[in-house]
């Protein structure tokens, strides 16, 4: 019968990955909490208007990418293709901001997308990012900015850039949009395709656009800076200040409009030449207009960003950063005869109680390749059960960074350092 391989796009993380993949998840963990970040867990399916409407019709994220189906009852069900909407969703759904409060939310896991797959970039992926929900003020797009270098850092992530730009209220937004649409209906002989469709549906998405004569055609567009109105402008450069004050290096990037619908002022990305054409790792913004999209009676300012695991793993692996984990058993039982198979194993449980990860042969194998296992495992006790000393009520110890061997009974053993 045929072999049935994984979904195009969608990896496993075996058992060689599966410790740097740990260790990243505890890293998430600590730096979050060291921001007071708390961790929020969503479902991983939505009813598909949620992000419909809350991503926006014409984002390609959701008019293209979405894996939307009906579920068994008739209701359109999404894999969720990132975690915003979901947040503020379950915010809404619980109460979880309390009048005049602030909430930090931050969240790991599984995200989907139908795209091409290529390097960098899955179907089924993983992000992990914040949220600060609550506050209007400059000082909470820099801290979602500092805990995300604070989170690339912590992973070993040295060359990068931080883009910095702002898409403005609503009402400066819709001025640079009218301009914006002006001056590319003079250029539409050059555009793409893509971004002919999008002249109509996203115009702004046209600015991060790949092609080459997109770009050509968008060095020479009107900028969104020169739209601000005084309230947007304030907030941009107060955001800038707060980021000088925190020492935070960015590049003001004029034309960075990101591909989401509901961001408003900061938008910002993150980028690394180490992944070639998907060079963006990271990204996020402020999106005062969301929880109103969604349903929401009063808006809520909030702002956040989310990173792709996968390309930080990327770009270490290319730089040549990836940690060195150990990831070996402390102890190897070794047993000298089969018919002490079962004393090794008991002796490894005993041990293992002790929480000392310990190993121990389950194949039969002969004393010798149990040893040049122990060997192999980079093991620092190796334990050897023999006839002799365990009719004395002993074993035999051996340091295997040292080399000497001696015996211990068995009832030293249990208060035996093995650190
Ligand atoms: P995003 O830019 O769509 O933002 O995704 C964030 C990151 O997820 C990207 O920079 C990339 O590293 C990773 N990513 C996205 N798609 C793929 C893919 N197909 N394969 C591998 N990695 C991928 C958001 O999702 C927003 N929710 C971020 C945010 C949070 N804004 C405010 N709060």
């Amino acid at each position: 019968m045929k072999k049935i391989n994984a979904i195009r796009g969608a990896k496993d993380i075996t058992p060689e990955s599966s410790p740097l993949w740990r260790y990243v998840e505890e890293l998430f963990a600590r730096v979050s909490g060291e921001f007071c970040y708390e961790e929020i867990r969503t479902p991983i399916f939505e009813k598909t208007e949620l992000f419909a409407r809350g991503i926006g019709e014409g984002a390609d994220v959701v008019n293209k990418e979405m894996y939307t189906f009906d579920d068994r009852g008739g209701e359109s069900i999404t894999l969720r293709p990132e975690m915003t909407a979901s947040v503020a969703r379950s915010v809404m759904e619980h109460t979880l901001l309390r009048q005049g409060a602030l909430l930090r939310l931050w969240y790991f896991g599984p995200f989907f997308r139908y795209e091409r797959p290529q390097k960098g970039r899955l179907r089924q992926f993983h992000q992990y990012g914040a949220e600060c929900v609550g506050s209007p003020n400059p000082e909470s797009d820099a801290e979602i900015i500092s805990l995300a270098e604070n989170i690339i850092g912590a992973i070993g992530i040295k060359d990068y850039k931080l883009l910095l730009n702002t898409i403005g209220n609503d009402s400066s937004r819709a001025e640079y949009r009218k301009a914006l649409v002006e001056y590319l209906s003079t250029r539409k002989s050059e555009l793409s395709e893509d971004s002919l469709r999008r002249l109509e549906t996203n115009p702004l998405r046209i600015l991060d656009s790949k092609s080459e004569s997109d770009i050509a055609v968008c060095a020479e567009a009107p900028l969104i800076l020169d739209y601000l109105d005084e309230e947007s402008s304030r907030h941009f450069e107060s955001v800038k200040q707060a980021l000088d004050a925190c020492s935070i290096d960015y590049e003001i990037q004029p034309l960075l409009a990101r591909g989401l619908d509901y961001y408003s002022h900061t938008v910002f990305e993150f980028q690394s030449d180490a992944l070639g054409a998907q060079d963006s790792f990271g990204g996020g913004g402020r999106y005062d207009g969301l929880f109103r999209q969604i349903g929401g009676k009063e808006s809520v300012p909030a702002v956040g960003f989310a990173m792709g695991v996968e390309r930080m793993l990327l770009i270490l692996e290319e730089t040549g950063r990836l940690p060195l984990l150990d990831n070996s058993p402390r102890v190897y039982v070794i047993a000298a005869s089969d018919a002490l198979k079962s004393k090794a194993l008991q002796i490894a449980n005993s041990l293992r109680a002790r929480r000392i990860k310990t190993n121990v042969d389950l194949l039969g194998k002969s004393i010798k390749a149990q040893f040049r296992e122990s060997n192999k495992n980079g093991v620092k006790y190796a334990i050897i059960v023999g006839e002799d000393e365990l009719s004395r009520g002993a074993v035999q110890i051996k340091n295997m960074d040292e080399g000497d061997a001696g015996e211990i009974n068995l009832v030293d053993l249990d208060g035996f350092d093995f650190h």
